[in-house]
């Protein structure tokens, strides 16, 4: 951690960080209860926890200051600080962004920004597997996300949602049904019985469903050192909350269609090495050709080329291309369902035309099943025409193939 550190500051110029040890500062606000934990290379220095019924913000100043007397460092003595910037209520996250952004700002140092379901699926110990983080969404819904657990390292499977627990339940079936034969899965969350009754009912009802503690901060400043070693660590203007679902004032005003957070995407070239996940985002678009992680693990050879969308660390959408000669063809394209129309697709494409015109390409081409309205309308809003159908081109179910085409330009890769 000491040398991973020196290199991170080496890296974040506008904050000097000069000590071996790290000393994080982490809070919860975004549940009902709450709290502050203080950490020095993953150790717990000190952290404060009240269970109490009032609401946290009105206590969290009140508490800093105990924390902080008690373990005898002030806000500015520490070297980053880590928030649970969602999901949550909306007053309860903005209290705590605010006050880091504003530590952050004052002191010069970076913020780990940690997701609350992260926190709780950190607790799941065990054997390898699957671990579905589960929190109270309020009205009838849960706050759920998946994660692939492999030792004490946890890889999102998919992004965070708010859904009624039997649909949540379904989506984990979606996510990672094809291997879940083989794999353990644990529902945790500091509140079961939200989900109980759903788990019970569906494929996974002999699974655990472990009570966690509520009692997040700990686990966040624990995390918040693994954002660190990756190199994620962000400033305040960067810091931004995930609601998950839009706060009340704003549902009021806006239609409550689209309740999706903000989702910072990163393209970059996929390999083979991306496979597993493409294998585990196929079932979620059944509209697309399907390949199957052998098929992915293609990716890099026979003159198969593609782009990732990701979104922390999460693989949220892909292209596959083929270059032959001054042509191109796009073999399949994908974007998680969660995060769609948000143009991921449209830069995926974007990252596809560049490729193209560096390698001389002049036309464009594809397939897709005459019934996929969506990827149509995607295509005829990048510019493409339809001219050929390929009588029962696809099987299960069998349906005619549209040709679509469309002459490249520069215009395309701005
Ligand atoms: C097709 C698909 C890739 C589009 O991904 P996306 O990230 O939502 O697309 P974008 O946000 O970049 O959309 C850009 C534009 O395309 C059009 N478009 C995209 N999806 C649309 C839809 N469902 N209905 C109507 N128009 C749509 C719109 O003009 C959109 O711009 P707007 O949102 O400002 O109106 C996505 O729906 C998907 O993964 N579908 C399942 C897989 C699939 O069918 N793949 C095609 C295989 S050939």
């Amino acid at each position: 951690m000491a040398f991973e550190l020196l290199s991170y500051i080496t890296q974040f110029q506008p904050f000097s960080i000069t000590m071996q040890a790290m000393r994080i500062l982490a809070i919860d606000t975004g549940s009902s209860s709450g709290g502050l934990a203080a950490l020095e290379d993953k150790r717990l220095l000190g952290h404060v926890f009240t269970n109490d019924r009032d609401d946290y913000s009105s206590r969290f100043f009140r508490e800093l200051d105990a924390l902080t007397a008690a373990i005898g460092l002030s806000v500015g003595d520490f070297d980053a600080y880590a928030v649970v910037a969602g999901p949550g209520s909306f007053t309860g996250l903005r209290v705590g962004l605010t006050a880091v952004k504003a530590w952050a700002e004052v002191h010069r140092k970076p913020i780990a920004s940690v997701s609350g379901l992260h926190a709780v699926a950190a607790q799941v110990a065990g054997p390898d597997g699957f671990v579905a983080a589960v929190m109270d969404g309020r009205r009838g819904q849960v706050f759920g996300a998946v994660f692939r657990k492999t030792g004490e390292r946890l890889e999102w499977v998919g992004e965070e949602v708010v859904m009624n627990p039997a649909e949540f339940v379904a989506e984990v079936t979606a996510r990672i049904g094809a291997v879940s034969g083989k794999h353990r899965i644990v529902f945790a969350s500091p509140a079961p019985e939200l989900i109980r009754e759903a788990v019970a009912s569906s494929p996974f009802r002999d699974s655990i469903v472990e009570k966690v503690s509520s009692d997040l901060a700990p686990w966040v400043g624990k995390l918040a050192f693994d954002v660190a070693d990756e190199r994620e660590l962000v400033d305040a203007l960067s810091l931004d909350a995930n609601y998950v679902r839009r706060s009340d004032a704003e549902s009021y005003w806006k239609d409550t269609a689209a309740p999706r957070a903000k989702t910072v995407i990163t393209i970059r070239h996929l390999t083979s090495e991306d496979a597993r996940d493409i294998s585990l985002l196929e079932p979620l678009c059944p509209e697309a050709p399907r390949w199957g992680e052998a098929g992915y693990r293609q990716i890099g050879s026979n003159g198969i080329e593609g782009w990732a969308a990701v979104n922390r660390g999460t693989l949220t959408g892909f292209v596959v291309v083929r270059v032959a000669a001054d042509e191109m063809e796009i073999l399949n394209l994908m974007v998680n369902p969660s995060a769609r129309r948000q143009k991921i697709a449209s830069r995926l494409i974007a990252a596809a035309y560049a490729h193209a015109e560096k390698a001389g390409v002049k036309r464009i081409y594809l397939e897709v099943r005459e019934s996929n309205a969506k990827a149509r309308a995607f295509y005829l809003a990048q510019g493409f025409e339809e001219h050929g159908r390929r009588k029962n081109y696809y099987a299960e179910p069998a349906e005619d193939a549209l040709t679509l085409g469309k002459k490249l330009n520069s215009d395309n890769t701005r």
